[in-house]
């Protein structure tokens, strides 16, 4: 746990140069988690080393999988799985531990586990994911903040509506629905690339899934998975995030290993905002960020393919400079202003009524120290550092830790003076 380490920013450099973006996290952990349904060695490529896709291999090694790192590649084998139960102290690490229930119902047909945990962005419940389950055969009873979920006979297809489309709960029904008897209707599914991706390497595993990625999604449950090797995703939310940090210093920046057509719920905004951007094949994305200084129109968090909550706090920590007055409405999470109150000791003009933010854009930002208290909150304070004049200490890096892979480095690698100590 680095909760000693601080980030130290100098901020006013001009950032410039190519970064590479990573795999993504929110690909990463469904798919460490599907790795349990196929009989055998799965290799994944691309898959970012970061304090939560580390807390996956541990769950995969506690429950008898062999799991091990070389470079950017993991691969799991997954030929035994004998432990049913996930410990309390690895449930609590974070969020995503709960896709672990689809796939361990899909396999071994019972598992127990306590409440995930995660980062703290308001109550965060998991009926939808509960109530699937249920209607796809598994028994679920809740006992001391243990949830006891048994599908002795094997899991069955069923019509299943979801009331929002929640991304954990469509993992979790195409991992119990994969090798479950029958076929499985998911109406109002999540739309994000990462359930595109799961069903990619499950479909590449022999499973049958028809229209991830759209709102309907139709699995034909098939008898056994077989391993395979896939590559995850380029992270949207990280790219993002550097991109927030090049356009807040006005600097100019490619992006390589990068899907564009990802990130148009936010990148559209970017240009709203004075930058220019070019997409070329290959994955490569040129941003200048020279003229940005128009405060965006209101920005709303909506589910893919609309502006995503995670890119909401880097965001509004790029608009704490712009000319003009931005209003941001958090429509998925209930708590994920955390940032502003670090914003502003770092200078900027930010209120709060509920779910609502209004930002007044300032001049110049100053350094201070901040801490961050949550994963994307505390990217944000980088970005803003990046443009604070003098000095700023950023702690919390446990919290940006868990997305992204040695931010320090590759803010560094295009100019920035940040260093951890
Ligand atoms: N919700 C319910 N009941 C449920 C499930 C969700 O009420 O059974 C509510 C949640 O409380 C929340 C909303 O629905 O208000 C959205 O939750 P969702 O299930 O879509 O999100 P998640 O699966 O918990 C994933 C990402 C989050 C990202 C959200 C939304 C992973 C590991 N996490 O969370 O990522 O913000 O989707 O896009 O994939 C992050 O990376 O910083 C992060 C928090």
């Amino acid at each position: 746990m680095n909760d000693s380490q601080k980030l130290i920013v100098n901020g006013c450099r001009r950032l410039e140069g190519e970064l590479c973006v990573h795999g993504a996290k929110n690909s990463a952990l469904p798919l460490l988690s599907a790795a349990v349904l196929a009989h055998g060695e799965s290799v994944l490529h691309n898959c970012p080393a970061l304090t939560d896709t580390d807390a996956a291999c541990r769950i995969l090694s506690h429950i008898g999988c062999k799991c091990r790192r070389s470079g950017d590649t993991v691969t799991v084998d997954a030929s035994n799985v004998f432990g049913a139960e996930i410990p309390d102290s690895l449930m609590r690490e974070m969020r995503s531990s709960i896709v672990f229930l689809g796939a361990m119902l899909g396999r071994t047909g019972h598992c127990r586990l306590s409440f995930p945990g995660g980062c703290d962005l308001g109550t965060r419940p998991i009926d939808l994911h509960l109530s699937a389950l249920k209607q796809m055969g598994a028994a679920i009873s809740e006992q001391h903040g243990f949830l006891e979920c048994n599908a002795g006979k094997g899991l069955h297809g069923a019509k299943l509506v979801l009331s929002f489309p929640s991304v954990g709960a469509t993992e979790n029904i195409l991992l119990a629905s994969a090798t479950a008897k029958g076929t499985t209707e998911l109406h109002n599914a999540a739309r994000e690339p990462e359930i595109a991706d799961l069903a990619d390497y499950l479909n590449k595993c022999g499973a049958r899934i028809h229209g991830a990625g759209e709102s309907v999604i139709v699995i034909e449950g098939v008898e056994r998975l077989a391993p395979c090797e896939h590559s995850v995703i380029p992270d949207r939310i990280v790219a993002g995030t550097y991109l927030c940090a090049a356009l807040i210093t006005h600097g100019e920046v490619i992006l390589t290993h990068c899907f564009p057509e990802h990130m148009n719920g936010f990148s559209q905004l970017f240009e709203a905002m004075g930058a220019r951007i070019y997409t070329y094949g290959g994955g490569k994305m040129y941003v200048s960020g020279k003229k940005v200084n128009i405060a965006p129109p209101t920005i709303r968090t909506m589910p893919y393919p609309g502006f995503p909550t995670d890119i909401q706090a880097p965001f509004m920590a790029l608009c704490t400079t712009a000319q003009g007055t931005s209003v941001f409405v958090e429509t998925i999470f209930e708590n994920r202003f955390r940032h502003v109150p670090e914003l502003v000791r770092l200078g900027a003009s930010v209120k709060t009524e509920g779910r609502v933010c209004v930002v007044q854009g300032v001049p110049r930002l100053t350094g201070a120290k901040v801490r961050a208290a949550e994963l994307r909150g505390g990217a944000a304070l980088v970005v803003a550092a990046l443009a604070a004049e003098g000095t700023s200490e950023i702690s919390g890096l446990q919290y940006i830790d868990r997305g992204y892979e040695n931010i320090e480095g590759a803010l560094r690698s295009i100019g920035a003076d940040i260093k951890r100590v």
